[in-house]
């Protein structure tokens, strides 16, 4: 559904900073794709690429992001580029950046945190109406409607990011893209919101990169697995092949250093 091809990006504009190095990627359509990767080795940096976000003063030097997409219900589909992003692209993308989760204004209520950020399309028509189906979809994961009426910090961490993926899927995205959503939540809570993904996944058939430098959180729901290491991809595959027998030294010390594998792989996918 996006190809990357041959992409290179950095920041800067006098010094270029190169952080994702000739990276070539597809995202195919219905997959929970991984990215894993240490800190600093241009994860993030791709998942604003694809998305488009520049704010940071990313510049993508080489390189073409294509994105096919086929929209709901009707199978039309609708080529965008990148260097030609339109309000298709975004229209069809949901990112959740990383850290996302403690950028919530405290001032003001979830609810209208959570208006703002929807898609012109949604936020027409009658706001009553929004809320009601907004308050449909939480409660579909499990989510009182409550928790739209209070303050961010009323909310715990987990309930936060819940309720931000939540969102991210409202809008019945083509691509989901998040950017290490349970990186500094427990463990517990951790696999509530990977498991609301994979549901997500399964209800919409949408494609959902997950990003995380925790190898346990891509064995647990990701189908394939890229792992990027200085900026460059050095491996990639179904994710349990790559645990099976990783074939770059750098996989292989990340796989030896896990301290152990839970066995809920079988459990949380399909
Ligand atoms: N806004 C920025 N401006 C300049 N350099 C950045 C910026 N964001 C990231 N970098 C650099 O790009 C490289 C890759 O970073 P990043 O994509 O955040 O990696 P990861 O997400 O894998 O931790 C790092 O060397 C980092 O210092
Ligand atoms: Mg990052």
């Amino acid at each position: 559904m996006i190809k990357v091809d041959n992409v290179t990006v950095g920041y800067g504009t006098t010094a270029f900073v190169k952080a994702v190095d000739r990276v070539n990627l597809t995202i195919n359509d219905n997959e929970i794709l991984g990215i894993a990767g240490e800190s600093g080795s241009g994860k993030s940096t791709l998942m604003r690429a694809i998305y488009g976000d520049f704010s940071t003063g990313l510049r993508i030097a080489s390189g073409t992001i294509t994105g096919r997409f086929a929209r709901n219900g009707t199978g039309a589909v609708t080529e965008a580029e990148s260097h030609d992003f339109g309000q298709l692209w975004w229209d069809q993308i949901s990112y959740i950046p990383q850290g996302s989760m403690s950028v919530l204004n405290p001032l003001m209520k979830v609810e209208k945190q959570v208006v703002d950020g929807l898609p012109k399309r949604e936020r027409q028509g009658n706001r009553a109406e929004l809320r009601r189906r907004i308050a449909t979809f939480l409660e579909g994961f499990g989510l009182e409607e409550s928790v739209l009426d209070a303050f961010p910090h009323q909310l715990s961490g987990g309930m936060r990011q819940r309720v931000l993926v939540a969102i991210a899927a409202f809008v019945n995205p083509r691509l989901i893209l998040a950017d290490e959503p349970t990186t500094a939540l427990d463990v517990v809570v951790q696999k509530k919101i990977l498991l609301m993904m994979v549901e997500i996944q399964r209800r919409q058939r949408n494609s959902l990169v997950l990003v995380s430098h925790d190898l346990g959180v891509h064995y647990q729901i990701t189908d394939r697995l890229v792992v990027m290491y200085q900026g460059k991809i050095v491996e990639a595959g179904p994710t349990a092949g790559i645990f099976a027998n990783p074939q770059h030294e750098y996989t292989q010390t990340l796989i030896a250093s896990l301290p152990r594998i839970d066995g809920t792989r079988a459990e949380a996918r399909r």
